[in-house]
Protein backbone atom coordinates (compact mmCIF):
# COMPACT_ATOMS: atom_id res chain seq x y z
CA UNK A 1 0.00 0.00 0.00
CA UNK A 2 1.35 3.35 -1.10
CA UNK A 3 1.35 6.16 1.55
CA UNK A 4 2.09 9.81 2.02
CA UNK A 5 2.72 12.14 4.69
CA UNK A 6 1.19 16.05 3.10
CA UNK A 7 2.94 18.83 5.20
CA UNK A 8 1.10 21.94 3.70
CA UNK A 9 3.62 24.24 6.12
CA UNK A 10 2.47 28.25 5.82
CA UNK A 11 1.23 30.15 3.43
CA UNK A 12 0.65 29.21 0.00
CA UNK A 13 1.67 25.51 0.86
CA UNK A 14 -1.99 25.19 2.10
CA UNK A 15 -3.22 26.14 -0.86
CA UNK A 16 -1.07 24.29 -3.96
CA UNK A 17 -0.20 20.68 -2.37
CA UNK A 18 -4.08 20.23 -1.94
CA UNK A 19 -3.64 20.34 -5.55
CA UNK A 20 -0.82 18.17 -5.36
CA UNK A 21 -2.50 15.48 -3.17
CA UNK A 22 -5.60 15.74 -5.75
CA UNK A 23 -3.41 14.96 -8.80
CA UNK A 24 -1.67 12.31 -7.00
CA UNK A 25 -4.80 10.13 -6.06
CA UNK A 26 -6.55 10.53 -9.36
CA UNK A 27 -3.12 8.45 -10.72
CA UNK A 28 -2.61 6.57 -7.33
CA UNK A 29 -6.32 5.29 -6.39
CA UNK A 30 -5.12 3.21 -3.31
CA UNK A 31 -2.75 6.25 -1.71
CA UNK A 32 -2.84 6.46 1.30
CA UNK A 33 -2.13 9.95 2.81
CA UNK A 34 -1.93 11.31 6.26
CA UNK A 35 -1.51 15.06 7.06
CA UNK A 36 1.31 16.06 9.62
CA UNK A 37 2.57 19.72 10.68
CA UNK A 38 6.05 21.91 10.38
CA UNK A 39 7.06 25.44 9.69
CA UNK A 40 6.22 28.81 11.65
CA UNK A 41 2.84 28.53 12.43
CA UNK A 42 3.72 25.18 14.27
CA UNK A 43 6.73 26.99 15.86
CA UNK A 44 4.78 29.47 17.39
CA UNK A 45 1.70 26.94 18.46
CA UNK A 46 3.94 24.37 19.49
CA UNK A 47 7.58 25.45 20.28
CA UNK A 48 9.42 23.74 17.31
CA UNK A 49 9.12 23.97 13.54
CA UNK A 50 9.19 20.30 12.89
CA UNK A 51 7.61 18.19 15.95
CA UNK A 52 8.91 14.60 16.35
CA UNK A 53 5.63 13.46 15.29
CA UNK A 54 5.72 14.75 11.91
CA UNK A 55 9.55 12.95 11.79
CA UNK A 56 8.19 9.74 12.92
CA UNK A 57 5.32 9.77 10.25
CA UNK A 58 7.68 10.15 7.29
CA UNK A 59 9.66 8.07 9.02
CA UNK A 60 6.39 5.45 8.52
CA UNK A 61 5.32 6.66 5.08
CA UNK A 62 8.47 6.88 3.40
CA UNK A 63 7.10 9.47 1.50
CA UNK A 64 6.40 13.18 1.99
CA UNK A 65 5.13 16.56 -0.17
CA UNK A 66 5.82 19.30 1.55
CA UNK A 67 4.32 22.92 0.82
CA UNK A 68 6.80 26.09 1.95
CA UNK A 69 7.44 26.98 5.63
CA UNK A 70 8.42 30.97 6.16
CA UNK A 71 11.01 31.61 8.34
CA UNK A 72 11.86 34.76 10.46
CA UNK A 73 14.09 37.02 9.03
CA UNK A 74 15.82 37.01 12.03
CA UNK A 75 17.50 34.58 14.38
CA UNK A 76 14.52 33.40 16.64
CA UNK A 77 15.53 31.49 19.95
CA UNK A 78 14.79 27.88 19.82
CA UNK A 79 13.87 28.13 16.25
CA UNK A 80 15.51 25.77 13.29
CA UNK A 81 14.65 25.89 9.80
CA UNK A 82 12.28 22.88 9.13
CA UNK A 83 13.67 21.66 5.99
CA UNK A 84 17.47 21.78 7.25
CA UNK A 85 15.52 19.63 9.67
CA UNK A 86 13.96 17.40 7.81
CA UNK A 87 16.89 17.15 5.38
CA UNK A 88 19.16 15.92 7.99
CA UNK A 89 16.61 14.15 10.87
CA UNK A 90 15.93 11.71 7.84
CA UNK A 91 19.00 11.98 5.98
CA UNK A 92 17.93 13.26 2.48
CA UNK A 93 21.47 13.57 1.25
CA UNK A 94 20.35 14.35 -2.26
CA UNK A 95 18.69 17.38 -3.48
CA UNK A 96 17.42 16.94 -7.28
CA UNK A 97 15.78 19.30 -9.17
CA UNK A 98 14.72 19.23 -13.13
CA UNK A 99 15.03 22.25 -14.69
CA UNK A 100 13.24 22.05 -18.29
CA UNK A 101 11.85 24.19 -21.29
CA UNK A 102 7.75 24.55 -20.91
CA UNK A 103 5.52 25.34 -23.80
CA UNK A 104 4.39 29.05 -23.53
CA UNK A 105 5.93 29.91 -20.30
CA UNK A 106 9.56 29.16 -20.71
CA UNK A 107 11.57 31.85 -22.13
CA UNK A 108 13.88 29.22 -24.05
CA UNK A 109 13.04 26.40 -25.65
CA UNK A 110 15.20 22.39 -25.85
CA UNK A 111 16.25 22.74 -22.54
CA UNK A 112 16.57 19.62 -20.50
CA UNK A 113 18.61 19.42 -17.58
CA UNK A 114 19.07 17.87 -13.81
CA UNK A 115 20.44 19.74 -11.38
CA UNK A 116 21.86 17.14 -8.61
CA UNK A 117 22.50 19.23 -4.79
CA UNK A 118 24.72 17.20 -2.01
CA UNK A 119 21.95 18.01 0.48
CA UNK A 120 23.57 17.32 4.01
CA UNK A 121 27.21 18.76 4.18
CA UNK A 122 28.92 21.68 2.90
CA UNK A 123 28.44 25.34 4.39
CA UNK A 124 25.09 24.14 5.57
CA UNK A 125 26.66 21.89 8.32
CA UNK A 126 25.97 24.99 10.08
CA UNK A 127 28.92 25.31 12.14
CA UNK A 128 29.46 29.11 12.76
CA UNK A 129 31.13 30.90 15.62
CA UNK A 130 32.80 34.13 16.33
CA UNK A 131 36.76 33.79 16.61
CA UNK A 132 36.70 37.03 17.74
CA UNK A 133 34.47 40.10 18.16
CA UNK A 134 35.27 41.08 14.58
CA UNK A 135 36.20 37.65 12.65
CA UNK A 136 32.86 35.32 12.10
CA UNK A 137 33.75 31.79 10.78
CA UNK A 138 31.51 29.50 8.66
CA UNK A 139 33.26 25.58 8.64
CA UNK A 140 32.48 24.00 5.29
CA UNK A 141 32.68 19.88 5.79
CA UNK A 142 32.72 17.70 2.95
CA UNK A 143 32.96 13.96 3.74
CA UNK A 144 33.99 10.70 1.37
CA UNK A 145 31.53 9.26 2.48
CA UNK A 146 28.48 11.55 1.72
CA UNK A 147 30.14 12.03 -1.26
CA UNK A 148 30.19 8.28 -2.56
CA UNK A 149 25.83 8.47 -1.39
CA UNK A 150 25.39 11.41 -3.21
CA UNK A 151 27.63 9.42 -6.11
CA UNK A 152 25.52 6.85 -6.31
CA UNK A 153 22.54 9.20 -6.72
CA UNK A 154 24.00 10.62 -9.78
CA UNK A 155 24.62 7.44 -11.36
CA UNK A 156 21.06 5.97 -10.70
CA UNK A 157 19.53 9.12 -12.44
CA UNK A 158 22.16 9.31 -15.20
CA UNK A 159 21.17 6.28 -16.34
CA UNK A 160 17.55 6.23 -15.72
CA UNK A 161 17.93 8.98 -18.20
CA UNK A 162 20.61 7.65 -20.01
CA UNK A 163 22.40 11.16 -19.91
CA UNK A 164 24.87 12.30 -22.40
CA UNK A 165 27.04 14.07 -19.86
CA UNK A 166 27.70 14.37 -16.44
CA UNK A 167 28.75 17.90 -14.89
CA UNK A 168 30.62 18.00 -11.59
CA UNK A 169 30.66 21.83 -10.65
CA UNK A 170 33.04 22.70 -7.57
CA UNK A 171 36.27 25.49 -6.76
CA UNK A 172 38.64 23.09 -6.36
CA UNK A 173 41.00 25.81 -7.66
CA UNK A 174 40.75 28.02 -5.14
CA UNK A 175 39.32 25.44 -2.32
CA UNK A 176 41.33 22.04 -3.23
CA UNK A 177 40.95 20.20 -0.02
CA UNK A 178 36.50 20.43 0.30
CA UNK A 179 36.13 20.56 -3.65
CA UNK A 180 38.90 18.57 -4.60
CA UNK A 181 37.32 15.32 -2.58
CA UNK A 182 33.98 16.03 -3.62
CA UNK A 183 35.27 15.99 -7.02
CA UNK A 184 37.87 13.07 -6.73
CA UNK A 185 35.24 10.71 -5.15
CA UNK A 186 31.98 11.89 -7.58
CA UNK A 187 34.61 11.04 -10.61
CA UNK A 188 35.72 7.51 -8.63
CA UNK A 189 32.15 6.28 -7.96
CA UNK A 190 31.02 7.72 -11.57
CA UNK A 191 34.20 5.93 -13.35
CA UNK A 192 33.65 2.19 -11.46
CA UNK A 193 29.74 2.35 -12.98
CA UNK A 194 31.49 2.84 -16.64
CA UNK A 195 30.71 6.64 -16.90
CA UNK A 196 33.95 7.58 -16.75
CA UNK A 197 34.13 9.12 -20.31
CA UNK A 198 30.81 10.86 -19.96
CA UNK A 199 31.79 13.46 -16.91
CA UNK A 200 33.56 16.51 -17.72
CA UNK A 201 33.63 19.17 -14.68
CA UNK A 202 33.27 23.21 -14.64
CA UNK A 203 34.01 25.85 -11.75
CA UNK A 204 31.37 27.32 -10.07
CA UNK A 205 31.74 30.76 -11.82
CA UNK A 206 31.92 29.55 -15.60
CA UNK A 207 28.92 27.24 -14.87
CA UNK A 208 26.91 30.17 -13.86
CA UNK A 209 28.11 32.18 -16.54
CA UNK A 210 27.28 29.09 -19.26
CA UNK A 211 23.74 28.58 -16.96
CA UNK A 212 22.79 31.66 -18.67
CA UNK A 213 24.70 31.79 -21.90
CA UNK A 214 24.34 28.05 -23.03
CA UNK A 215 21.78 26.48 -20.64
CA UNK A 216 20.99 23.82 -23.41
CA UNK A 217 24.58 22.56 -23.13
CA UNK A 218 23.85 21.06 -19.99
CA UNK A 219 22.47 17.76 -18.62
CA UNK A 220 23.25 16.17 -15.75
CA UNK A 221 24.73 18.79 -13.36
CA UNK A 222 26.05 17.60 -9.84
CA UNK A 223 28.03 19.99 -7.17
CA UNK A 224 27.85 20.74 -3.50
CA UNK A 225 25.38 22.10 -1.55
CA UNK A 226 25.71 26.17 -1.36
CA UNK A 227 26.41 25.99 -5.32
CA UNK A 228 23.56 23.88 -6.00
CA UNK A 229 20.93 26.09 -3.58
CA UNK A 230 22.41 29.19 -6.23
CA UNK A 231 22.63 27.75 -9.48
CA UNK A 232 19.36 25.89 -9.16
CA UNK A 233 17.54 28.55 -8.46
CA UNK A 234 18.97 30.90 -11.38
CA UNK A 235 18.59 27.58 -13.58
CA UNK A 236 14.92 27.69 -12.48
CA UNK A 237 14.44 31.10 -14.38
CA UNK A 238 14.50 28.74 -17.80
CA UNK A 239 11.30 26.81 -16.71
CA UNK A 240 9.69 29.61 -16.33
CA UNK A 241 10.11 30.93 -12.68
CA UNK A 242 9.46 30.08 -9.02
CA UNK A 243 6.14 28.83 -9.60
CA UNK A 244 7.40 26.33 -12.16
CA UNK A 245 10.04 24.96 -10.28
CA UNK A 246 10.04 21.32 -8.56
CA UNK A 247 12.12 19.65 -6.30
CA UNK A 248 12.48 16.05 -4.37
CA UNK A 249 15.13 15.82 -1.23
CA UNK A 250 15.70 12.24 -1.81
CA UNK A 251 17.69 9.58 0.71
CA UNK A 252 17.61 6.04 1.45
CA UNK A 253 14.08 4.52 0.91
CA UNK A 254 12.49 7.81 1.80
CA UNK A 255 11.88 10.91 -0.39
CA UNK A 256 9.96 14.46 0.02
CA UNK A 257 9.45 16.46 -2.45
CA UNK A 258 8.74 20.15 -2.34
CA UNK A 259 8.49 22.95 -4.55
CA UNK A 260 11.39 24.98 -4.53
CA UNK A 261 9.20 28.31 -3.88
CA UNK A 262 8.57 29.34 -0.33
CA UNK A 263 5.16 30.75 1.30
CA UNK A 264 4.67 33.95 -0.74
CA UNK A 265 3.35 35.63 1.62
CA UNK A 266 2.63 38.48 -0.36
CA UNK A 267 -0.11 36.52 -2.63
CA UNK A 268 -1.60 34.46 0.39
CA UNK A 269 -5.08 33.99 0.87
CA UNK A 270 -5.48 35.30 -3.00
CA UNK A 271 -5.71 32.59 -4.91
CA UNK A 272 -2.60 33.45 -7.57
CA UNK A 273 -0.15 30.97 -6.35
CA UNK A 274 0.73 28.62 -9.18
CA UNK A 275 0.26 24.90 -8.06
CA UNK A 276 2.23 23.53 -10.71
CA UNK A 277 5.70 23.12 -9.04
CA UNK A 278 3.75 21.21 -6.47
CA UNK A 279 2.28 19.57 -9.12
CA UNK A 280 5.63 18.56 -10.48
CA UNK A 281 6.98 17.62 -6.98
CA UNK A 282 4.67 14.94 -6.91
CA UNK A 283 5.75 13.82 -10.23
CA UNK A 284 9.29 14.05 -9.11
CA UNK A 285 7.76 11.11 -6.30
CA UNK A 286 6.22 9.28 -8.61
CA UNK A 287 9.35 9.37 -11.04
CA UNK A 288 11.98 8.64 -8.47
CA UNK A 289 10.71 7.20 -5.34
CA UNK A 290 7.72 4.92 -6.46
CA UNK A 291 9.18 4.39 -9.88
CA UNK A 292 5.89 4.63 -11.68
CA UNK A 293 7.33 6.32 -14.70
CA UNK A 294 3.96 5.94 -16.54
CA UNK A 295 2.38 7.96 -14.28
CA UNK A 296 4.98 10.73 -13.88
CA UNK A 297 4.97 10.94 -17.35
CA UNK A 298 1.64 10.93 -17.69
CA UNK A 299 1.41 14.28 -14.85
CA UNK A 300 3.98 16.22 -16.99
CA UNK A 301 2.27 15.87 -20.10
CA UNK A 302 -0.71 16.87 -18.65
CA UNK A 303 0.78 20.05 -17.48
CA UNK A 304 2.22 20.41 -20.86
CA UNK A 305 -1.12 19.93 -22.07
CA UNK A 306 -2.86 22.29 -20.24
CA UNK A 307 0.24 25.41 -20.90
CA UNK A 308 -0.54 25.14 -24.71
CA UNK A 309 -4.14 25.01 -24.39
CA UNK A 310 -4.31 27.74 -22.26
CA UNK A 311 -2.08 29.95 -23.63
CA UNK A 312 -0.13 33.45 -22.15
CA UNK A 313 -3.52 34.21 -20.03
CA UNK A 314 -3.14 35.83 -16.74
CA UNK A 315 -6.06 34.05 -14.50
CA UNK A 316 -5.89 36.49 -11.82
CA UNK A 317 -7.22 35.74 -8.57
CA UNK A 318 -8.50 32.15 -9.90
CA UNK A 319 -4.94 30.79 -11.17
CA UNK A 320 -4.62 28.08 -8.39
CA UNK A 321 -8.46 26.89 -9.18
CA UNK A 322 -8.32 27.09 -12.79
CA UNK A 323 -4.65 25.96 -13.41
CA UNK A 324 -5.88 22.81 -11.14
CA UNK A 325 -8.59 21.96 -13.00
CA UNK A 326 -7.54 22.07 -16.06
CA UNK A 327 -4.44 19.82 -15.16
CA UNK A 328 -6.33 17.46 -12.80
CA UNK A 329 -9.05 16.86 -15.97
CA UNK A 330 -5.87 15.68 -17.72
CA UNK A 331 -4.92 12.66 -16.08
P1 LIG B 1 8.83 33.05 -2.12
O1 LIG B 1 9.26 31.93 -2.98
O2 LIG B 1 7.84 32.75 -1.08
O3 LIG B 1 8.27 34.23 -3.05
C1 LIG B 1 9.06 34.94 -3.98
C2 LIG B 1 8.15 35.63 -5.03
O4 LIG B 1 7.65 34.64 -5.93
C3 LIG B 1 6.91 36.28 -4.41
O5 LIG B 1 6.62 37.45 -5.11
C4 LIG B 1 5.84 35.25 -4.61
O6 LIG B 1 4.55 35.80 -4.69
C5 LIG B 1 6.25 34.58 -5.90
N1 LIG B 1 5.83 33.17 -5.91
C6 LIG B 1 6.40 32.16 -5.20
N2 LIG B 1 5.75 31.01 -5.43
C7 LIG B 1 4.77 31.28 -6.30
C8 LIG B 1 3.74 30.49 -6.91
N3 LIG B 1 3.61 29.17 -6.68
N4 LIG B 1 2.88 31.11 -7.75
C9 LIG B 1 3.00 32.41 -8.00
N5 LIG B 1 3.95 33.21 -7.46
C10 LIG B 1 4.81 32.66 -6.61
O7 LIG B 1 10.16 33.64 -1.47
P2 LIG B 1 10.31 34.85 -0.40
O8 LIG B 1 9.29 35.89 -0.65
O9 LIG B 1 11.73 35.19 -0.45
O10 LIG B 1 10.05 34.18 1.01
C11 LIG B 1 8.77 34.15 1.68
C12 LIG B 1 8.85 33.22 2.87
O11 LIG B 1 9.07 31.89 2.40
C13 LIG B 1 9.99 33.54 3.82
O12 LIG B 1 9.53 33.36 5.13
C14 LIG B 1 11.06 32.53 3.46
O13 LIG B 1 11.87 32.23 4.57
C15 LIG B 1 10.23 31.35 3.05
N6 LIG B 1 10.89 30.44 2.09
C16 LIG B 1 10.71 29.11 2.29
C17 LIG B 1 11.23 28.18 1.42
C18 LIG B 1 10.93 26.75 1.64
O14 LIG B 1 10.00 26.41 2.36
N7 LIG B 1 11.65 25.81 1.06
C19 LIG B 1 12.02 28.58 0.24
C20 LIG B 1 12.09 30.02 0.09
C21 LIG B 1 11.57 30.90 0.99
MG1 LIG C 1 16.88 27.90 -2.29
Amino acid sequence: MMQLCVIPGDGIGHEVIPVAVSALQRLLPGLQTQTADAGWECFQRCGSSVPEATLEQLRATGAGLFGAVSSPARKVAGYRSAILTLRQQLGLHCNLRPVRSWPVISPRSGIDMLILRENSEGLYVGREHMESEDIAIAERQISRAACEQFAARIVEVAEQRSARRVTLVHKANVLPLTCGLFRDTCRQVLAAHGWETQVDERLVDVAALQLVESPNSFDVLATTNLFGDILSDLACYWSGGLGMAPSLNWGKGIALAEPVHGSAPDIAGTGRANPIAALLSAALLLRYHWQELELAARLDAAVEGFLVEAGAVDFADRTTEIIADGVISRL
